[in-house]
């Protein structure tokens, strides 16, 4: 036998003693059945709590467990930004007759985003958020991200990059047989840099460009092309199939991850939507005027609802979300409370 170290995680739903103990229970009893430990061979625990956990030891739970020859010690978490909260971590030393690299690792609940890579393929978790324009996704879905430290993937920004590609090519993007001539000329991807998403088109980055009016009109056209949407729909569920995923769009819940574990439809009054839009658009230094907005915003609602493949639609199993009146923080609260509600099922 020669000594191993097992790492765990887990989050806690409220700040109280019962709820440390009894989650820090459960990941210890996991880690120890996963790993076939015997009590005796248990040489040491530490455990770690983030600052906004002060109701209990976790310790104790180990100690309550009948772990009782083990040296066990508590530490407070080293504080990151942004770094995932009320979780508890564990780093329990046995002796073991496996090697290092056998040992399993068990992050639990909300802690399982620590460790995507050992997320197993069923672990994986797939957000669809859809709406239509200016209901705020983006913003909503980006905030999320960076909260769970999923991986954002907005697909509306293909869309605009093949609406990109037509007018720097100087492609009709209202005749759809010219358009699809063009598509296997379009490379389109995402490159993950500093923790931000860039868009990729032909090896551009064009992130910033695809932000235009033109491009939005554009993108809204060409999305109605079934053969555009079949190859964006493809890469979309190749890049879902790696990784734990918010993507947002219009199709989502419907059509390209319909086994999505939480499925979001965000809606909103048209007027506010584009009030939205304006003040993004305003902050970015692109001139349009309000009405502008709320003109084209009407147009691509119908363009975006009326077309014959993938419309935008609420999935059946969506939950309906109005955000007219809700502020970003609401809107991403009540979202990751519903992704804790799905994660902790487990
Ligand atoms: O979300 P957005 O405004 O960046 O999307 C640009 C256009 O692309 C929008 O008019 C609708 C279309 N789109 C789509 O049809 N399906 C998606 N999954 C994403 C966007």
């Amino acid at each position: 036998m020669a000594t191993r170290a097992i790492r765990g995680a887990t989050t806690v739903k409220e700040n109280k003693k019962e709820s440390i103990l009894n989650e820090t229970s459960r990941l210890l009893r996991k880690m120890i059945e996963e790993n076939n430990i015997m009590n005796g061979d248990i040489i040491s625990i530490i455990f770690t709590v983030t600052k906004d956990l002060d109701a209990a030891f976790p310790a104790a739970a180990a100690r309550a467990l009948g772990i009782v020859h083990a040296a066990l010690l508590d530490f407070p978490q080293h504080e990151v930004r942004d770094a995932l909260k009320m979780c508890v971590r564990v780093m329990m030393y046995a002796d073991m007759n496996v090697m290092q690299s056998e040992v399993k690792h068990i992050y639990l609940n909300g802690a399982k985003i620590l460790r995507k890579d050992l997320v197993e393929e069923e672990n994986k978790i797939a957000v669809a958020l859809d709406g239509p324009a200016g209901s705020g996704k983006s913003t909503i879905a980006k905030l999320v991200a960076k909260k769970l430290g999923l991986t954002y993937i907005d697909t509306g920004a293909m869309y605009r990059s093949v609406a990109l590609y037509c007018i720097d090519k100087d492609i009709d993007y209202n005749n759809e047989v010219d358009v699809i001539s063009e598509l296997e000329n379009m490379n389109i991807g995402i490159l993950s840099a500093n923790k931000e998403q860039r868009y990729i088109l032909n090896g551009e980055d064009v992130t910033e460009l695809i932000r235009s009016p033109e491009v939005s009109e554009g993108a809204s056209r060409v999305a109605t092309y079934k053969a555009v949407r079949e190859k964006l729909v493809a890469i979309q569920r190749e890049l879902a199939s790696k990784q734990s995923v918010i993507m947002d769009g219009r199709d989502i819940g419907t059509n390209v991850l319909p086994n999505a574990e939480i499925k979001i439809f965000m809606d909103g009054d048209v007027e506010e939507r584009a009030k939205r839009r304006y003040e993004e658009l305003s902050l970015k230094g692109i001139s349009v005027t309000y009405d502008e907005i709320l003109s084209d915003i009407k147009q691509r609602d119908h363009n975006d609802s009326s077309r014959a493949y993938n419309p935008l639609r609420k999935a059946d199993d969506a939950i309906l979300l109005d955000t007219t009146n809700m502020s970003i923080e609401e809107v991403g609260d009540f979202i990751i409370g519903k992704i804790d509600d799905v994660i902790k099922k487990d």
